[in-house]
């Protein structure tokens, strides 16, 4: 089974074929860093137009490095939510036409599902059930995952998600957009017992909480401004440039404890051994090698998709899109894209026709 995946959720456009939901052909993604970099973050507006102007040339870029054309494809899987709502109609509405002009069935993936889908994409594959921690800008949620379809939300972040915690914290360091790539560089020379940052643990919960430590870093960072008289450039705040490795280290140290600790404790609550890690942060050096330490202390298995594979990409969206066009879901012309959608067994059924 062919299915071209497209994702235009938030700053990326994606176009992939993907072969039975495991073997990618192409994937193909247009950053638009260049362009909200000197914004300091994503401006959507600007956004969903260069969304517009890439859809066309990414999609016809994905099937020509796959050898195929349209009438190959058995379907075609697009995100159409969570996201931004103007990024997300471009590539919502692309695919509709392209479904409708060419009889292609059209199939509704949720993104979060797709970031679940990403590690069925390489070798070694998991099997069911395993505990999914999504962490990306947007998102820091926990899944048990018994099956395709079968999702139960353990936790989520009840303010800012781990990635958002990232790109503000480098905003106020004057480190620029994105954060996540430029602090996890900078904390490899730095001494992540430097500062004793907060954790946010919230017992008796599997939620996640990271706008609290973002407020101390920015309290540090005045305090310590204000002591050294010191200067980074691009930061609001006089920051020496020698104490910015530790700050990122201490700082990405108390994320990733938290994001450990409750990733241990949602495979005790499950008693699950078995882990898959997904979305942007998952792409952090730090997480990904405590994750598979702390796989190797407990005996539990570890997935940890390639770098690509965890930041956004379409690849993804088709690998869920074949569970979905196996089981015969397949969404009308109807369909639209939605800013705010959960993962739960019910996102299954919505475009059963
Ligand atoms: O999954 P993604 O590409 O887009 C969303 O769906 O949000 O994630 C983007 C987020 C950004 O916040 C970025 O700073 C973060 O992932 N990120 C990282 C790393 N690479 C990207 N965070 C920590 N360490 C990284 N190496
Ligand atoms: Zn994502």
């Amino acid at each position: 089974m062919l299915i071209l995946g497209i994702d235009t959720s938030c700053d990326d456009t994606s176009a992939s074929v993907v072969e039975n939901g495991t073997t990618i052909i192409s994937n193909i993604i247009s950053s638009q860093t260049a362009i909200h970099k000197k914004y300091g973050g994503i401006v959507p507006e600007l956004a969903s137009r260069r969304h517009i102007e890439m859809i066309w040339p990414v999609v016809d870029e994905s099937l020509k490095s796959a050898g195929a054309i349209f009438q190959d494809l058995d379907g075609i899987a697009v995100c159409y939510g969570p996201g931004l709502i103007g990024s997300l109609l471009v590539g919502c509405s692309f695919a509709k036409a392209i479904c409708y002009t060419n009889s292609i069935p059209l199939i509704a993936v949720n993104h979060l599902e797709g970031h679940v889908f990403a590690s069925f994409l390489e070798e070694p594959r998991p099997d069911f059930p395993f505990i999914a921690l999504i962490v990306s800008g947007g998102h820091t949620s926990l899944y048990r995952v018994d099956g395709f379809g079968k999702y139960k939300e353990l936790g989520r972040t009840r303010d800012d998600a781990a990635g958002e915690a990232y790109d503000k914290v480098s905003k106020l360091l004057g480190l620029g957009y994105p954060g996540g790539p430029v602090i996890d560089a900078l904390a490899k020379d730095g001494n992540p017992c430097a500062i004793d940052f907060p954790r946010a643990y919230l017992p008796e919960s599997l939620d996640f909480s990271f706008s609290g430590l973002k407020t101390a870093v920015l309290n540090y960072v005045k305090q310590s401004a204000v002591a050294t008289g010191g200067k980074s450039a691009g930061s609001p705040f006089l920051i020496q440039a020698e104490s910015l490795p530790d700050i990122a280290a201490s700082f990405q140290a108390a994320v990733v404890d938290v994001l450990l600790r409750k990733t241990e404790w949602a495979l005790k609550k499950t008693r699950t051994e078995r882990v898959v890690i997904s979305g942007g942060v998952a792409a952090n050096s730090e997480l990904r090698q405590r994750m598979k330490d702390m796989g190797k202390e407990r005996g539990a298995e570890i997935f940890v998709p390639s770098v690509a594979l965890c930041t956004d990409n379409a690849a993804m969206i088709a690998a869920a899109g074949y569970h979905h066009l196996k089981a015969r879901h397949v969404a009308g012309l109807d369909l639209n894209p939605k800013a705010y959608l959960s993962l739960d067994n019910s996102s299954v059924e919505t475009h059963v026709r």
